[in-house]
């Protein structure tokens, strides 16, 4: 055995000691230096280059036609046909598709506050379907929801007043588990509400001249010009731009003051919507309803199911490219890596050219609507919304999404989760503590949020909705009341408007009951 000499030893070890703090040293600075100039490249990579840039804004903008009714017995009659159909999106090449009355998306239906309706749904697809009213304030057995089902060759006669005050709604199929499929495909209508209101407020108003209806929609194309769609896929993203089912739009429009009606149609995608040389623009109305006075900003944020209504000027004559720009900062960025692209990208959505015009821009009135909000403290009930976590019921779901509970429960459709009181006003606290943001939905009613994370909501969120965002680590409570409809049998449903979420089983369903009925 060699003999060590104990003095020796500790010199030895205290100058390695020294070499491998020195080398540590080094190691986490390289390692810093690397995480540092990595960050703006991952940023870039996933959040910022994802694009559709170069558009040639070829084609002319698709406006869906207004549905023609019938006066029958006082009652507006409308029909509606869910079928197959086929479109060029890609010249020369076509793609199967589904549409209302036509090949892709359906018809625009407008009322009146007040009107009867009566809308006679006849099922020409090979598949069942249902016909849902998205933000209406319709009875249950009305609502279209997976439980009033049409099967192929079918028919549903939805009949209902108009309740709901001007605003911006929309129609589509609501089939337990392949509602994903169907909007993919193309069935997607809007549904346009006046009042006296909005009518003595001088807003542009003139259906696809200055108040154009836009559904943005994305999509993937395979390279014989069909719509690819892949089951058990998390939730669904494109690459590709629809806007009223046009690829490549342009639009010509009155070089004054112009209405844009947003809706996204999308499966998953969020946009941040805004104009590519910075112009500011009037946000006029939010899902179900006109704001209280024009909100003017830079950018709209709008995730599945959501409605906007902007104002733009398009008086000084000069071309205005409609885009969707990567969002809310580095926040997001693991999601946009993870959640394969919520919010991310930058996408051309729609040129806009003004054409001259012999109309005077009116002035924007300064007072749209009068909201009255309830007072939190008069609130019956607070429910609790758990979004995400772990799954504690199970059902087995037909749909292929992702199995994303609320409130640890997947849906089921011979479960009733939430039982209302008819006429109670309500808070609903939605807490998203997952790791993806999730739109949500509820049927029925149309809300006021009363605070994100504490804080009071943005001017842009400040009116009627009936969808909203909650964003991962976020608190979202809204009030509303429960009024008009009551089934003991029928539910309502509420859920996530990422439609992969819904056909997961990202949904409940609420009874609203009458206390005083036999
Ligand atoms: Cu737009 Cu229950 O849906
Ligand atoms: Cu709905
Ligand atoms: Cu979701």
């Amino acid at each position: 055995m060699p003999c060590r000499h104990p003095i020796l030893f500790m010199a030895a070890d205290t100058v390695s000691k020294t070499n491998y703090g020195k080398l540590l040293k080094r190691i986490l600075i390289g390692l810093l230096i690397v995480l540092i100039v990595s960050i703006p490249i991952v940023y870039y990579l996933f959040y910022v280059r994802v694009t559709n840039g170069g558009l040639e804004f070829e084609n002319a903008l698709r406006i869906p036609e207004a549905l023609e009714s019938e006066m029958v017995e006082g009652k507006k009659v409308f029909e509606l046909r869910p079928q197959l159909g086929r479109m060029e999106f890609l010249e020369g090449k076509s793609a199967e598709t589904m549409g209302y009355n036509g090949n892709f998306l359906g018809p625009t239906i407008r009322v009146d506050k007040g009107d009867e309706v009566v809308i006679n749904v006849t099922n020409e697809l090979d598949e069942m379907t249902t016909v849902h009213w998205h933000g209406m304030h319709v009875p249950p057995d009305m609502d279209g929801t997976p439980h009033q089902k049409i099967v192929a060759g079918g028919s549903w006669q939805a009949r209902f007043p108009i309740l709901n005050e001007a605003s911006t709604m929309w129609y589509h199929p609501h089939p337990h588990g392949a509602t994903a499929q169907q909007v993919y495909r193309g069935l997607v209508g809007l549904f346009l509400i006046e009042d006296e209101n909005s009518k003595s407020l001088n807003l542009p108003s003139e259906y696809g001249v200055d108040d154009i209806p836009l559904v943005i929609q994305e999509r993937l194309f395979n390279r014989d010009g069909s719509l690819h769609y892949e089951l058990n896929k998390g939730a669904y993203y494109g690459d590709a731009i629809l806007v009223n089912g046009t690829l490549d739009p342009h639009v010509r429009a009155p070089a004054s003051l112009v209405r844009f009606r947003l809706l996204n149609g999308s499966n998953a995608r969020d946009y941040y919507f805004g104009f590519e040389d910075e112009r500011s623009f009037h946000q006029i109305a939010t899902d179900g309803g006109l704001l209280e006075s024009p909100h003017e900003t830079t950018r709209i944020r709008l995730s599945p199911g959501e409605r906007v209504e902007i104002v733009v000027d398009l008086s000084d004559g000069e071309e205005a490219l409609l885009k969707t720009f990567p969002d809310y900062g580095l926040t997001l960025l693991a999601e946009a890596v993870f959640a394969d692209g919520i919010g991310n990208g930058q996408f051309d959505i729609l040129k806009i050219i003004p054409e001259a015009t012999d109309r005077v821009a009116a002035e924007l009135p300064q007072r749209l609507n009068t909201i009255e909000r309830w007072d939190p403290e008069d609130a019956d009930k607070t429910r609790r919304m758990m979004l995400g976590g772990p799954v504690r019921e199970g059902h087995p779901m037909p749909g292929p999404g992702p199995r994303i509970p609320i409130n640890g429960k997947l849906m089921s459709m011979s479960r009733v989760d939430e039982v209302v009181e008819l006429g109670a006003v309500e808070i609903w606290e939605l807490v998203n503590r997952g790791g993806q943001a999730h739109p949500f939905h509820i049927h029925d009613v149309q809300f006021l949020i009363l605070d994100r994370n504490g804080a009071p909501p943005d001017a842009s969120e400040s009116g009627w909705k009936d969808t909203v965002l909650v964003n991962t680590n976020e608190t979202v409570r809204f009030i509303t009341q429960f009024n008009t409809y009551a089934d003991p049998d029928i539910p309502y449903m509420y859920h996530c408007h990422i439609l992969e979420h819904e056909d997961g089983g990202m949904m409940g369903q609420f009874l609203v009951v009458d206390p005083d009925a036999p």
